[in-house]
């Protein structure tokens, strides 16, 4: 897949991009990472790229005009590329969005400095994110958020072996307890189930963790998980606040 970056600090992206998985998948060329920097669109002999907010107010906004030609440059060379604004007003980004985004083949990932963009702006993007209730400094963090977790479900970016989703997170639920070595670390044990070799209570054990954690921690993302009838009694029970037979 193509992402291509419209920023003012092309640098941000430069350093994660030589490292690790994303790293080697652009070595692969699984994934192409274009940084188009947003400053040569500037305007003026000092290439301006905010100005202050019509009808006052604190802090600058971006102008519509470089904003706006780089989308198209980006555009020009690749018509089918899906431009997104990263912006705390956006629907939010999840586990579906980047599913959906992997799918997209091309993505351009346009990131903001300052207080916000001219809102005419919006009429040259195809879709806007946020990652979260809270305010950045910019939209770089937030378009590096998109990258990763977009990239790793391209076929190939996390190796042969692994699985880019994990059953509980696809089915709507927080993953399940993990161990490693050594059995018994400090005096907190290893839950025997885990030990026994036997693949069906293991897994069964994980799913039933994955309903209590959810219940416990993300009740929010109960609604939409896909449950059996079993489980959705059990993660009602630990809504109540009853004693559930954790295995
Ligand atoms: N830019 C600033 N804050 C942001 C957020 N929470 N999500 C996406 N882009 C942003």
């Amino acid at each position: 897949m193509t992402v291509h970056v419209v920023t003012l600090f092309p640098g941000f992206f430069r350093g994660p991009l030589d490292e690790g998985i994303l790293g080697r998948a652009v070595t692969e060329g699984r994934v192409r990472v274009d940084l188009v920097d947003l400053r040569p669109f500037g305007e003026g002999r000092h290439r301006v790229t905010d100005d202050y907010p019509f009808g006052g107010g604190a802090g600058m906004v971006m102008k519509p005009g470089p904003v706006v030609d780089a989308i198209e440059h980006v555009r020009r060379a690749d018509a089918d590329t899906r431009v997104v604004l990263l912006t705390p007003q956006g629907r939010p980004f999840c586990q579906e969005v980047a599913r959906e985004f992997a799918g997209a083949g091309s993505l351009t990932l346009v990131c903001g400095r300052y207080e916000g963009f001219d809102e005419r702006i919006r009429a040259f993007c195809d879709d806007e994110v946020s990652v979260g209730d809270y305010v950045l400094m910019g939209g770089e963090a937030a378009a590096w958020v998109v990258i990763e977790a977009t990239a790793r479900l391209i076929p190939g970016v996390l190796g042969d072996a692994a699985s880019p989703e994990d059953e509980s997170l696809s089915a709507g639920l927080l993953e399940y307890p993990q161990y490693t070595r050594p059995r018994e670390f400090r005096g907190l044990r290893v839950p025997d189930v885990l030990l026994s070799g036997h693949h069906g209570e293991i897994a069964a054990w994980r799913r039933r963790q994955a309903v209590i954690r959810t219940a416990r921690r993300r009740p929010d993302l109960l609604e939409r998980a896909d449950l059996s009838g079993e489980e959705r009694e059990l993660a009602r029970r630990v809504l109540r606040g009853e004693t559930v037979d954790e295995g």
